[in-house]
């Protein structure tokens, strides 16, 4: 039910969980604007949330949130808006020290580190002054497990800046989210006839026990959205991951 005139851009609103978010807050009567580098992502994506027929269209184009001077025609083009959200990542990732190549470091730092902090840097300009930032990080930054070095390093990364430009942009909110895992096609690396086990390897000694929905992460990303006295908050979203239950 439409209760809101307001406006959110998604960064990766193309996909997974920014797509899930784009899906529910025009359920809520946001104008949304969603991008991603990938022109075709972007189109199917229109029609998915097109099939809503909400009062306003979702609009959009490609960017690629690692480059600076895209993002600032993009959001000159955008104009002012109240709400950023920041789903973009690299695939992948997972990788012993032992196999570890710089250049995959690099890759894996700029698709999402770098991409967070330049997407956040070239919104400011056009963010509302109270408005809100909500970026995503994830379990990883909390988990011990071998072959997590460098996405449990990047989103320790992103955590902490969330934290830190809460401060720095206040009154602005800013927040992240952590989920566990969830089944999108960040997954896609995967083999197909592999995946489904894997996610279920993953989760199962989760207190929830399976993988999650991007819906249930998107509405995570709603409340950080929608309460304008939560501000300097990670939350997480996986499942009970981080309990280290015992069965
Ligand atoms: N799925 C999980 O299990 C899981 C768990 C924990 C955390 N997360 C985090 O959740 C967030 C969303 O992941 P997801 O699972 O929804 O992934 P996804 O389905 O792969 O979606 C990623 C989105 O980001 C866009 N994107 C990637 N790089 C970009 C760039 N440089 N510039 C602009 N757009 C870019 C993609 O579109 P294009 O490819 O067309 O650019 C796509 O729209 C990520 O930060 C991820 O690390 C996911």
């Amino acid at each position: 039910m439409a209760h809101t005139s307001e406006r959110v851009v998604i960064l990766g609103g193309t996909s997974g969980i920014g797509l899930a978010t784009a899906d529910l807050l025009l359920d809520r009567g946001y104008e949304v604007v969603i991008a991603g580098r990938n022109q075709e992502r972007l189109t199917q994506a229109f029609k998915t949330l097109d099939t809503k027929k909400a009062d306003r269209p979702v609009t959009g184009k490609p960017v690629d949130a690692t480059d600076g001077e895209q993002l600032a025609a993009f959001f000159a083009e955008v104009g002012g808006f109240d709400h950023l959200v920041v789903t973009v990542t690299r695939n992948g990732g997972v990788t012993s020290l032992a196999d570890l190549e710089a250049a995959e470091v690099r890759k894996h730092s700029e698709g999402k580190l770098l991409a967070h902090l330049l997407s956040v840097q070239a919104a400011l300009g056009t963010l509302r002054a109270d408005g809100s930032v909500t970026l995503v990080g994830a379990v990883s930054s909390q988990l011990s497990s071998p072959g997590l070095v460098v996405l449990g390093a990047i989103n320790s990364a992103v955590e902490s800046a969330s934290r830190t430009l809460a401060a720095e942009l206040a009154p602005r909110r800013v927040n992240a989210v952590s989920p566990g895992v969830i089944e999108t096609p960040w997954w896609d690396w995967i083999p197909e006839e592999a995946r489904a086990d894997a996610l279920t390897g993953a989760t199962s000694d989760t207190a929830v026990g399976r993988p999650g929905r991007p819906e249930e992460v998107a509405h995570a990303i709603a409340f950080l959205v929608e309460n304008a006295y939560t501000t300097g908050v990670v939350l997480p979203v996986d499942g009970g991951a981080r309990l280290n239950v015992q069965r």
